[in-house]
């Protein structure tokens, strides 16, 4: 599909490695799409690590795709701005609500300090044995004998839960988490045919929901799930009086959590069966669990970029970003780069310095869930490894169109329990 779209527009015999680099655009959806992004990003890290496009679907930007040139923007606030947006295109007009992934200092600091103790080290031990407890439920569910979607089976299903325990929302309304973050995104993602004024009124819905949850916690006891913890907080209790900024931050955190774990779980699976040897590695020696996890969340790089908005003219690595440019991090090829990763085009689940990844971003946004993120992958492997012989794919996955989230709408597979 990729070659087709690019042989269009280039001509035959265009592909990464021909075509004139300065019509380079490895924004393209289709590339991700087909899964052939990473050959792009290959040339530009070799031939133009910081590169102009100075036209795509998403106007004009320059791609930073070296590890260590992207760790150089991150640690730049001052500088490299999260405001307006985080996301290559541009925020849509219709319903973007203010949040602190897309905000400077001091705003983002006092923001997102509010909303950690939910998931800070002390709170997560006391939530691993629920999370164990719930994957057991999920995985001894699953039918063994036929082929069946594990998207929707385990990692959608696995993140709900984990999810409506953050938020603390009533059991029997869990799905509309996954249901408001995919709505929520919809205006971002490409070829999306959803109304936009339907979308406005389900997230209209989702406020409303919201806002009675915040005036119940802000009456009760303070607890440590998201709501209260910001209805409490004195630096963010007032949020309530600007609705549009209090839906904005408790989607952040739904959307934060929900694509991302979930294609995690799911490229951990398709992983796997590519990689035969590592999969015996696993059987093996299943103690290599937490060292596979971040290896997973490396190779899946379950967001592509992040973006930034330079504040003012500046020089990286000679090349002269001007105020006012979209600068977009790509993870997914700073995650292949060869100077900065040992052999990284290959998936090792007991790789060295496995941690040493760039898929929860760097610096003062640096993924906020990280830690939760992991240990949910690690106790649903642990209840994996007591329970399959193997988890069989029955055919390659579809994917998501997206150059943002990077992930799975399908994985059909077939699970053979341990003798
Ligand atoms: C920010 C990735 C799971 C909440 C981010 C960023 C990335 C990211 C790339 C932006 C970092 C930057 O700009 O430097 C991931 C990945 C995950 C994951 C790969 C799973 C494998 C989670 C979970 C939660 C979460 C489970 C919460 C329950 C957040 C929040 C932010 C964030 C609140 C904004 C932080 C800030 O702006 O200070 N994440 N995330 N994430 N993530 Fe995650």
């Amino acid at each position: 599909m990729a070659d087709a779209a690019v042989e269009q527009e280039f001509g035959k015999g265009s592909g990464p490695w021909s075509m004139p680099i300065e019509q380079l655009d490895p924004s393209r959806p289709e590339y991700f799409l087909a899964n052939e992004h990473g050959e792009y990003f290959r040339r530009l890290r070799k031939e133009d690590p910081i590169h102009f496009t100075p036209q795509s679907a998403f106007g004009a930007f320059w791609s930073i795709t070296k590890f260590d040139d992207i760790v150089k923007v991150e640690t730049n606030p001052g500088v490299f701005s999260s405001e307006p947006s985080i996301i290559i295109g541009d925020a849509s007009d219709n319903f973007e609500p203010p949040m602190f992934i897309a905000m400077d200092p001091p705003v983002h600091d006092v923001q997102r300090l509010a909303a950690s103790p939910a998931v800070a080290p002390q709170r997560l031990s006391e939530l691993e044995d629920l999370i164990r407890q719930r994957a057991g439920v999920i995985l001894d569910g699953l039918p063994v004998g036929e082929s069946f979607n594990w998207v929707e089976r385990v990692s959608k299903e696995l993140t709900t839960q984990m999810l409506a325990t953050l938020f603390d929302v009533p059991w029997e309304d869990r799905y509309l988490l996954p249901y408001w973050s995919d709505i929520a995104t919809s205006a971002e993602a490409v070829g999306s045919t959803f109304d936009q004024a339907e979308r406005q009124r389900i997230m209209f819905e989702c406020l409303v929901y919201f806002q009675k949850l915040w005036v119940e916690r802000a009456a009760a006891e303070p607890k440590f799930d998201f709501i209260s913890l910001m209805a409490h907080n004195p630096q963010t209790k007032d949020m309530i009086s600007n609705p549009l900024e209090m839906v904005g931050n408790l989607m952040l955190l739904i959307v934060g959590g929900n694509d991302t774990t979930r294609n995690s779980i799911s490229g951990g699976v398709y992983f796997l069966n590519k990689n035969p040897g590592e999969y015996a590695k696993l059987k093996a020696d299943p103690s290599l669990i937490p060292n596979m996890v971040s290896e997973i969340i490396r190779y899946q790089t379950p967001l592509s970029h992040m973006r930034r908005t330079a504040k003012e003219d500046f020089v990286l690595n000679g090349k002269q970003i001007k105020k006012g440019d979209k600068v977009v991090l790509w993870y997914c090829s700073g995650n292949r780069d060869e100077t900065a990763i040992d052999n990284p085009d290959a998936f090792v689940i007991d790789r060295g310095r496995a941690r040493h990844h760039i898929s929860f971003g760097f610096g003062i946004h640096r993924c906020m869930g990280n830690r939760m993120a992991e240990m949910q992958l690690r106790v649903l492997w642990e209840e994996i490894m007591k329970r399959f012989e193997n988890i069989e794919l029955v055919q390659e996955p579809k994917r998501v169109l997206s150059n943002f989230v990077n992930g799975y709408e399908e994985l059909m597979v077939r699970v053979h329990p341990r003798a």
